[in-house]
């Protein structure tokens, strides 16, 4: 076993695996350690499927743009934010549902489903195989929530693959602690003064073993927050029963 700092700091996702399942063992574990997380007031309100259909497989990789990794991936899961238990409890108790519809209780569930995700994802690096996160699941939740045959108060949150990695990519220098940590009170100077942090990306990005890019991470996000992305999240989580 790694030591587990050095585990955590070492962290890539991976993008490409060989196309080998996993054993059930390892499944078992990986699950395990995704049940082992904090959960907000022990809602643990959090289901996760596994995606062992090829046929969803493949929709799940295409509605994803995320294809390759997904289709060759050794195992799929799908993390879901899940408080359908928590209403049928109520229902049965002919209770009211609108604590489990409210925004603090999908608050709940969409932390402890991410608890539950990162969770896996280092057990899975702990034993020597890849990630990636897969949010692009949430470009078609209608589709999602039909193929995963969803009940109300579930929101499908992000899919996880989990493999025998081919190539590993290098580190990415995440933001510095100047402009992330900072001590008793938010420091407005410290958070945007990003000069050192967009020259060290931009190295970074231009020189990096694969997809080579002139660009640099203050650029990346003036790209990607040109326009809202995945306007019909709100809907969604409408229609599944939330009233946030
Ligand atoms: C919630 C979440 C969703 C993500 N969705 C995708 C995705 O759909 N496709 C993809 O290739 N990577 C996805 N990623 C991976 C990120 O792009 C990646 O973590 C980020 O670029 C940092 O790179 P690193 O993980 O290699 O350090 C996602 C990551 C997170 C946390």
């Amino acid at each position: 076993m790694k030591n587990t700092i050095q585990l955590i700091k070492n962290h890539s996702s991976v993008r490409s695996f060989k196309d080998e399942p996993l054993s059930d063992e390892v499944k078992t574990q990986l699950l395990d350690a995704a049940k082992a997380g904090s959960s907000s007031h022990f809602i643990q309100a959090t289901s996760i499927i596994e995606i062992t259909d090829k046929q969803i497989k493949n929709e799940l990789a295409d509605l994803s743009n995320s294809a390759p990794y997904i289709k060759t991936t050794g195992s799929f899961f799908v993390f879901i934010a899940d408080l359908y238990r928590d209403a049928e409890i109520l229902k049965t108790n002919h209770q009211s549902l609108a604590a489990v519809a409210n925004m603090e209780a999908l608050i709940a569930g969409v932390v402890d489903t991410t608890i539950a995700g990162e969770n896996m994802a280092l057990a899975a690096e702990a034993l020597d195989l890849g990630i990636c996160f897969i949010g692009g699941i949430r470009n078609d939740l209608q589709r999602v929530s039909e193929l995963l045959k969803l009940p109300k108060f579930t929101v499908p949150i992000f899919g996880l693959t989990v493999g025998i990695p081919n190539q590993r990519s290098e580190i990415k220098p995440r933001l510095p602690k100047a402009n992330t940590i900072f001590q008793n009170q938010y420091d407005f100077k410290a958070a945007t003064d990003l000069r050192k942090y967009t020259k060290k990306t931009a190295a970074y990005y231009a020189e990096r073993e694969t997809n080579q890019q002139d660009v640099n991470w203050t650029q990346k996000m003036q790209e990607f927050f040109a326009e809202p992305s995945r306007q019909d999240v709100a809907d969604f989580i409408r229609e599944q029963g939330f009233r946030p």
